[in-house]
């Protein structure tokens, strides 16, 4: 099963196990996160599942589709260049290992 790394806003860190065809921001909330709201239920809609990709991995992921663009203008933290909506990022067998870093705040 893949797994993700996840390092918390204050740097800690752990492994999440996420079945392939699970989101990160699924795995995530499902592990007892707090770093990841999620309000919109996975819907691209809310933007409090924003992330940091770690930079060696943000160019393997599908580019954001629009509407994710659109929302990442409103994430409470500032964006940076390697921002997502962690719900529209799927988990395969090709991202086991994927960074991504929690935002100081989701609201
Ligand atoms: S959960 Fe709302 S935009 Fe991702």
């Amino acid at each position: 099963m893949p797994k993700i790394h996840v390092i918390r806003a204050d740097g800690s860190a752990r492994d999440i196990d996420t079945p392939a065809g699970t989101s990160v921001m699924q795995a995530v909330t499902a592990a007892g996160e707090a770093g990841i709201v999620a309000e919109c239920g996975g819907s691209a809609m809310c933007a409090t599942c924003h992330v940091y990709v770690d930079e060696r991995w943000a160019a393997r992921l599908p580019a954001p589709l629009p509407n994710e663009l659109e929302m990442l203008e409103c994430t409470a933290s500032e964006r940076g260049p390697t921002s997502r909506l962690s719900c529209q990022i799927k988990v395969s067998a090709e991202l086991d290992g994927l960074v991504v870093r929690l935002p100081e705040r989701q609201q």
